[in-house]
């Protein structure tokens, strides 16, 4: 059995989160941004005290105590929280940006996450974005989107993003420290972000953010319609 999730990979900076957050929208479905969970783990550690290279004893005892989920807002959205708090730009700081690839190449922290992030599929169709969503949260899922963009498209969009890069950032600094963390979230042993075989490859150095939704969307939709009207001559 398929499930009802709409998986959304791709590297750093390909303009997931705008498109996945939108076509939620349009669909009437549930938003997840992984990438923000394994975020919230890591300003968890560097607010613990803890340092890179992180100790993973240390991170496995840290991961006993602190709570990082998505619960339900009053608008129905959901709201990643902290501690039961609210997680707010904090967790999009470039120190954490620095720091996330280290801490999400644990197994000790993918472990921890991946139950977390299976559960939501029991709230109904939901859009998920990250790096390995299609291949190993749900790779059953029923639709599958891979993003993509050139690392300079991609450099550029980052730095037009307040708060997520450093002061005096320029689009070669901010292009080498997406390099850098596309590099080792490819290159990990665990889950490593890979295009599923079955996933439809977006590429959208040339396109605006209207574009690259009106595309998924109309796949998405199209799907939708046809599964529909199968059920209803079967009935
Ligand atoms: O989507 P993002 O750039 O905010 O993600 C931050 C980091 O989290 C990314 O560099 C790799 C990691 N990540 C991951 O390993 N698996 C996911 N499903 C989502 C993100």
């Amino acid at each position: 059995m398929k499930q009802d999730v709409i998986a959304i990979d791709g590297p750093a900076a390909a303009g997931k989160s705008t498109v996945a957050s939108r076509i939620a929208e349009k669909l009437g479905a549930h938003y997840v941004n992984t990438g923000n969970m394994y975020r919230a783990v890591t300003y968890s550690a560097l607010r613990t005290g803890l340092k890179s290279p992180f100790d993973r004893k240390k991170i496995k005892e840290m991961l006993e105590n602190i709570d990082i989920n998505y619960v339900t807002g009053t608008d129905g959205k959901l709201i990643l929280t902290m501690d039961g708090k609210p997680a707010g730009t904090e967790i999009r700081a470039p120190e954490i940006s620095r720091h996330v690839s280290e801490i999400a190449a644990m197994p000790e922290v993918r472990d921890w996450l991946v139950n977390r992030q299976r559960q939501f599929v029991s709230l109904g169709t939901i859009v998920m974005e990250g790096r390995d969503i299609g291949t190993v949260i749900f790779p059953d899922a029923k639709y599958k989107f891979f993003l993509t963009a050139s690392p300079e498209v991609r450099a550029k969009r980052r730095l037009e993003q307040s708060g997520e890069t450093a002061d005096g950032a320029t689009i070669a600094s901010v292009a080498k420290e997406i390099a850098a963390r596309d590099e080792m979230d490819s290159k990990r042993d665990m889950a490593p972000l890979r295009k599923a075989d079955d996933a439809v490859l977006v590429d959208c150095s040339e396109m605006t953010a209207d574009e690259v939704v009106d595309r998924i969307y109309a796949i998405v939709n199209k799907s939708m319609l046809q599964s529909r009207k199968q059920s209803i001559n079967v009935s």
